[in-house]
């Protein structure tokens, strides 16, 4: 064990990201300093703000080419100069993309081992605070009322939508093809789905709205965005999450047309968020996650790709939206 392998963020992509941008490397094995825990990781995830910040500064500083590409992961504690941290202990952090990472105990979350790693790292990690605060903090679903998720068949919207329905809304989700929205509704209880690549935006998401909209959880930006400011309801609330069509490119469309037109008529208040903001009550979302999941009142869908050497292959895939839930890498 004197190596540690590593993806490097090699070469800016111009489009669509892929395996030509990353390259795989051999280095030292780290060695941790006073303060901090060298952890091997298991698990790790795969997100698709790594594009954004491989195109420049968003919430994070920009990723350089030659860096060690950033992601979050779970590991497990191999040595500790950190109290609080022994050999053993199941970590989470943002590990980068490797197979070994000595970080500061300060930047590493503790778990306990009784709930699965994928679910620590999914729908109770990132993902599913971020449908948790998005849909109820930014959101505010009122029973009765309509919501509609983009990227529904996604991690984050997959957990957002069936929040949604726990708060006695009526729930209906975009995703691309027939196969995945039957799925949103046959297997995560969506009432209606609409497919956002079908032939009409405008008209699908009517039939399946007709009441309007009352709140829609934005992960996908772009047409989706478009259509539905034109379906939202007065005092309609719009939670901007992410707009992952846009990130695969280094010319982001402009628009979405109508804004502020609509929002004035319509009082609507559009509000995008970062889950990080929330975390001073991080436990109490952790706590309803997991006892939903322990009830099975949401399930928390997951794709595992077996190999810390597809992790760029799984990226691409995600845009190519291969994956249902949240999608991550064993290493
Ligand atoms: N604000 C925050 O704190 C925060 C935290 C985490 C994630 N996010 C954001 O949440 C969103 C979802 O992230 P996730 O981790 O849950 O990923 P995900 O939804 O599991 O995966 C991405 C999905 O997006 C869809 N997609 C890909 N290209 C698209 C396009 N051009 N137009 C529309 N949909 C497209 C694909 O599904 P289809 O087959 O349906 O196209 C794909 O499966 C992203 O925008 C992400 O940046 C925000």
């Amino acid at each position: 064990m004197s190596t540690n392998r590593q993806w490097i963020y090699a070469r800016k992509p111009s489009g669509e990201v892929g395996p030509e941008n990353f390259d795989l490397r051999e280095a030292a094995m780290p060695e941790p300093r006073d303060g901090e825990v060298l952890v091997k990781t298991t698990l790790l995830s795969l997100d698709p703000a790594s594009r954004a910040w491989m195109q420049g500064a968003t919430y994070r500083s920009q990723l350089n080419p030659g860096d060690v590409m950033a992601g979050w992961g779970l590991g497990e504690v191999v040595s500790s100069k950190a109290s609080g941290f022994s050999p053993g202990d199941l970590v989470s952090g943002e590990f980068g993309w490797q197979q070994y990472a000595a970080l500061p105990a300060r930047a590493l979350a503790k778990h306990d081992k009784k709930h699965k790693p994928e679910h620590i790292l999914g729908a109770l990690g990132i993902t599913g605070l971020t449908a948790y605060f998005g849909l109820l903090d930014v959101g505010k679903p009122r029973p009765g009322e309509t919501v509609l998720v983009s990227g529904a068949a996604g991690a984050v919207g997959s957990i957002a939508g069936q929040i949604a329905k726990l708060m006695g809304c009526r729930t209906v989700g975009t995703t691309r093809g027939a196969d995945k929205c039957r799925w949103i509704v046959d297997e995560l209880g969506f009432d209606a789905a609409v497919d956002y690549q079908g032939e009409n935006l405008d008209k699908a998401l009517k039939a399946a709205c007709p009441n309007g909209l009352d709140v829609y959880f934005d992960n996908t930006g772009g047409a989706v965005l478009e259509a539905a400011l034109r379906r939202m309801n007065v005092f309609g609330r719009v939670a901007c999450c992410g707009a992952i069509s846009q990130y695969n490119t280094a010319s982001p469309s402009p628009g979405p047309f109508g804004v502020p037109g609509f929002l004035v008529t319509k009082r609507i208040r559009m509000e995008g968020f970062v889950v990080m903001d929330f975390y001073n009550r991080r436990a109490q979302a952790e706590a309803a996650l997991a006892r939903w999941l322990d009830e099975g009142r949401i399930k928390a869908p997951v794709e595992i790709v077996e190999g810390f050497e597809k992790m760029p292959g799984a990226l691409a895939g995600m845009f190519a939206g291969k994956n249902r839930g949240k999608l991550m890498v064993r290493v």
